[in-house]
């Protein structure tokens, strides 16, 4: 088998084969919402034409003699400090998506392996990063015998057994976040990147710049109230603000591709942090106990969220509260 960049004489076995791979995929996750009305095929054909002939992106085909086991779409991704993706993500990768990447073999993994590294070397890009559906164990399996390590999980946890509110610990309240909170999100924003800039291997920048993260909180505290929630934790006894998280809901349209893994409308838990002196007491507990709440009073089924593997304190703290990983991306420094 070998990878080919994408030309015009696969493209349509290309759209053929993601399709296939990924109603599969949608039906392994059946009864979840999940998969797109109709066919899928525009959806599909639409992502698939998008990775070719653009300067940012690039698509391969993995051949097996003329007949097409694999595709792979990928993203250049450069940020600047003043991007929001810079607060979670390396400056520079290059990124496939769970929707653009589909091969089903461990040969097909290797062939597209040898063609997508040199090509993120080219570029200049120091970080390699390719997520993959939760069915997709044996692709996994090749990533990693090719040098992958865990990055990213996009978890999920369904609501129906949640086991409801439980009180906050003493001395501290959640309260909905006021415009005047935006200084204490924009504080605890910072520590939550840094904490990632230094504890994990994530890449992201240890020089966050302050104006990101105050602009995000801004907006995070007067966003739409039926969609977004900001919650914060204060110590009562001196008023500071010791701990905050972001609830949303996120809504996906019928053209966009990620129907496939994806239920229409899911809560998603952004960014969440608790200040160092008041962590392990049970305040980040009490944040989402607020949000999978407000998650309920929103008839919201599920709720994602994404945490760094490495992170020695969100990954264990999420699989506590009851989150699973569904997506998974891996990554490599080039
Ligand atoms: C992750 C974080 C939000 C957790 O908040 P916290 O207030 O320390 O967590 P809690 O004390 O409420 O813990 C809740 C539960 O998770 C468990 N838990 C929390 N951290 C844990 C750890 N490091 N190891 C094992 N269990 C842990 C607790 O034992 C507790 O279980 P219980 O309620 O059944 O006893 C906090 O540590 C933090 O802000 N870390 C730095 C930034 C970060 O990583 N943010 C998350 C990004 S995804």
């Amino acid at each position: 088998m070998r990878a080919t960049p994408l030309d015009d004489m696969h493209v349509e076995a290309a759209v053929r084969y993601c399709l296939a791979q990924l109603r599969g995929t949608a039906d392994r996750l059946g009864g979840r919402g999940v998969r797109p009305p109709g066919s899928g095929h525009d959806l599909v054909s639409m992502m698939v034409h998008g990775f070719a002939g653009t300067l940012d992106r690039a698509g391969w085909v993995v051949l097996d003699g003329s007949t097409v086991r694999g595709f792979a779409g990928a993203t250049f991704v450069d940020l600047t400090p003043d991007d929001w993706r810079y607060t979670f993500m390396p400056p520079r990768s290059m990124s496939i998506a769970a929707t653009a990447c589909h091969l089903d073999t461990t040969e097909a993994v290797l062939a597209l392996h040898d063609a997508v590294r040199p090509a993120a070397a080219d570029r200049g890009m120091p970080r390699l990063l390719i997520a993959s559906a939760p069915d997709a164990e044996t692709v996994r399996a090749a990533w990693r015998g090719a040098g992958l390590r865990p990055d990213v999980v996009m978890a999920v946890r369904d609501m129906s057994n949640w086991p409801g509110a439980g009180s906050s610990p003493a001395g501290i309240v959640v309260r909905t976040a006021a415009p005047s909170d935006v200084d204490s999100l924009t504080d605890l924003a910072l520590e939550e990147h840094r904490y990632h800039a230094t504890h994990t291997k994530s890449g992201t920048s240890p020089d966050q710049p302050r104006e990101t993260s105050r602009r995000l909180a801004e907006q995070a505290v007067s966003a739409p109230p039926e969609t977004s929630y900001q919650l914060v934790a204060e110590d009562a006894a001196s008023g500071a603000v010791v701990g905050s998280l972001l609830g949303m809901i996120h809504i996906l349209g019928d053209d966009q591709v990620q129907r496939f893994l994806l239920p229409p409308r899911y809560g998603y838990i952004g960014l969440t942090s608790v200040t160092a002196a008041h962590r392990g007491g049970g305040v980040g507990r009490a944040l989402v106990d607020a949000a999978m709440n407000w998650f309920a009073n929103h008839q919201v089924d599920s709720v994602f969220l994404h945490y760094v593997v490495d992170n020695p304190l969100s990954a264990r703290f999420w699989t506590r509260l009851g989150f699973a990983a569904r997506i998974h991306v891996d990554g490599v420094w080039l």
